[in-house]
């Protein structure tokens, strides 16, 4: 079986739909969403519609933030995610639509497990809001801690940086394997990476497809400048969240 696992989309929808024009010539039978479908960016009703018709879409702090009280965000974050709560406010636009996005956020399971596999958006152990970055590789506690928590592997997103925690001990970016990597017998931890906001320096939308123990990353170019103007056109939202997806950071 072949899975296409996305994650942190924030309403950017010249990623997500790029990034769904790859899926597509892959073959892939199902597409997992990791989480973060909305926040930051223009677009979070359309995401949110194309969330909606895969199997599995795991809640996100961004999107638990928009229908929840918002807590530990920064100002323009938050600022962000006021504006998107706005924009699935039933008065705006047609109610019954944005009704059925409210529900399908407030749904959104926290995990899924399958035999020896653990999908969230954060980590396993707090599955909506740890972060686990590159360097956390020197925090034996923590790694350790994390580990014991899944049987064999562990798909995330979250940091949007993608990569292989492998055993607890390393931490593998895509560059270093070649983009492929075949899981093995060590327990794994696996960053799939973000669609809409990139943080590794590549400015270009991340995903990965699972095809047994297989694991890909892929990069899809898409039109930044067309996501940035929007953002700048949208005063509610920062213009350094325009700024960074030239960058990727
Ligand atoms: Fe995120």
């Amino acid at each position: 079986m072949k899975r296409a696992l996305i994650s942190d989309i924030h309403g950017n929808l010249e990623a997500l739909r790029a990034v769904l024009q790859d899926i597509k010539m892959l073959e892939v039978s199902e597409i997992y969403c990791l989480g973060d479908v909305v926040g930051y960016g223009p677009n979070p009703r359309e995401c949110i519609d194309a969330c909606m018709e895969f199997p599995v879409a795991i809640l996100g702090n961004h999107d638990q933030a928009a229908i929840f009280d918002p807590d530990g965000f920064n100002p323009v974050a938050l600022g962000a995610i006021y504006w998107t709560r706005g924009e699935l406010e039933a008065r705006r636009g047609n109610a019954t639509e944005n009704n059925r996005r409210w529900d399908f956020l407030g749904e959104m399971p926290r995990s899924r497990s399958e035999e020896g596999l653990l999908f969230v958006h954060g980590s396993p152990r707090d599955p909506t809001s740890e972060y686990v970055f590159p360097e956390d590789i020197y925090n034996r506690r923590k790694m350790d801690n994390l580990f014991e928590r899944f049987d064999r592997y562990c798909f995330q997103g979250h940091t949007h940086i993608p990569g292989i925690f492998v055993d607890s001990q390393a931490f593998i970016s895509p560059e270093e394997c070649n983009y492929e990597y075949s899981l093995g017998e060590e327990k794994s931890m696996i960053n799939v990476g973000s669609v809409g906001q990139p943080r590794d320096g590549d400015h270009r939308a991340c995903y990965a497809v699972l095809t047994d123990d297989q694991v890909t990353f892929r990069r899809v170019d898409y039109d930044r400048d067309a996501t940035i103007k929007k953002i700048y056109d949208i005063p509610e939202l920062d213009n350094m969240l325009g700024d960074r997806l030239r960058e990727g950071r």
